[in-house]
């Protein structure tokens, strides 16, 4: 029987051209995977269409933006994972749910190895791969770009010499990757780090500088999930999509970093996550009143963590999994609204209410009928200070004084 491949397919030029160049340079069949992560522009049947028209024997196509909302999003929002301390992680969390449905259509038209569109030199290919060796251990990994020398130039020739139905001319500098949790913008001109982003890279959100009235949003979570935007039921993917539009206007959530990759190259990248920002900023507020002081200091290390694993593509890794089961215990009493103004570029919040929350007015206020007792406050400062106080003590008698 013909091998079989599956292969990640975006429906660009360089995944088109991999489908009959895998085939010509392996013997394979190639069926192409297709999946929906809110990445916007053409239909799924318009890129079922291209890829068979391409030479794939079969298409794949599936629209996971709920599953991708609900199962990636919202973890990495109950998280507040932020890599480096800026990045939330956008396409970190697509490989694993495109992973998902690879290995599903692996086992569906009986192939044994899976290709990908990556580069050598960057994190994706290492969060697909590991994937694929996590979820199918017995399935293969094949990346025509890095292993079969399938340079740019390349496909423009083969792609015009087979008569694709595929734009070879239209010439994007930058290299793209997008989904409703955000959009990762890199290489050309921003590649020199001095180089100040132009205006036309940007697509999630509108100029800051000039923004439109203020727009005041009142978010409402239930266990660490927003449920209700200005009092109107969402989903998730909803939820995401409304900030997306609305803090996007206001010029919220660009980002412009270096940031570290898994292969050891530090790599410029602009980010636009209007929607997730939005919420991580709204998510972290509600916390502060509703996580204990404990839980809330341990809960930043872990998300420290969190993020370190899933940009570095242990999604799937039993670490990842048992620092899931500790954040999911913190959210219990993330529940409340955050009223939060949105405007020139920043997402401010300006009130929070909640019935779980842990703010006790009549322990807080400096106004009379306080109940906080401050003469204890003295006995526990002494207390407080004395391991330091006997260290110095001891440290002033070493050094002869
Ligand atoms: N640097 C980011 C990451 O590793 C985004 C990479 C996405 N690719 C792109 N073409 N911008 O998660």
């Amino acid at each position: 029987m013909t091998e079989r491949i599956v292969l990640a397919y975006s429906g660009g030029l360089d995944t088109s051209v991999a489908i009959g160049w895998i085939g010509e340079a392996t013997g394979a069949e190639v069926i192409a995977v297709a999946v929906d992560v809110g990445q916007g522009g053409e239909s799924l049947e318009d890129i079922r269409q291209r890829a068979l028209a391409c030479g794939a024997v079969e298409a794949y196509v599936a629209d996971a933006r709920d599953e991708f909302a609900n199962e990636y999003a919202m973890p990495t929002l109950k998280a507040n994972a932020l890599y480096q301390g800026h990045y939330p992680l956008v396409s970190a969390i697509s490989r694993p749910v495109i992973v998902k449905h690879l290995v599903k259509a692996a086992r569906e038209f009986g192939a044994t190895t899976v290709a990908h569109g990556c580069t050598g030199k960057g994190n994706d290919q290492v969060r697909f791969e590991v994937g694929i060796q996590t979820l199918g251990p017995d399935l293969k990994c094949i990346a025509p770009v890095r292993d079969l020398a399938l340079t740019r130039d390349k496909a423009i020739a083969f792609a015009e010499a087979k008569g694709l139905p595929i734009e070879t001319t239209k010439k994007n500098p930058y290299s793209i990757d997008q989904n409703v949790w955000g959009r990762a913008v890199e290489t050309g001109y921003l590649e020199d780090i001095w180089n100040a982003p132009t205006k036309d890279i940007y697509d999630y959100t509108a100029t800051p500088e000039f923004p439109p009235a203020p727009d005041e949003v009142i978010i409402s979570f239930l266990q660490g999930v927003p449920v209700a935007i200005d009092g109107v039921k969402v989903s998730p993917l909803q939820a995401i999509q409304e900030l997306n539009r609305r803090a996007g206007a206001q010029g919220v959530g660009r980002i412009d970093v270096v940031e570290d990759r898994l292969v050891g190259i530090k790599s410029r990248e602009i980010y636009e996550a209007p929607g997730a920002m939005a919420l991580i900023t709204a998510h972290k507020h509600l916390e502060d009143i509703t996580i204990e002081r404990e839980q809330a200091r341990f809960k930043a290390n872990v998300s420290q963590r969190w993020a370190e694993l899933v940009y570095d593509g242990q999604w799937f890794s039993p670490l990842k999994r048992s620092l899931d089961a500790f954040i999911e215990d913190t959210q219990q009493y993330v529940s409340g609204d955050i009223r939060m103004t949105l405007h020139g570029g920043q997402a401010i919040v300006n009130g929070r209410r909640s019935e779980t929350s842990l703010y006790d007015f009549d322990l807080a206020t400096y106004d009379t009928g306080d109940t906080f007792d401050q003469s204890q406050a003295k006995g526990f400062i002494e207390l407080w200070g004395m391991s330091s106080k006997v260290a110095s003590q001891r440290d002033q008698r070493a050094s002869g004084l």
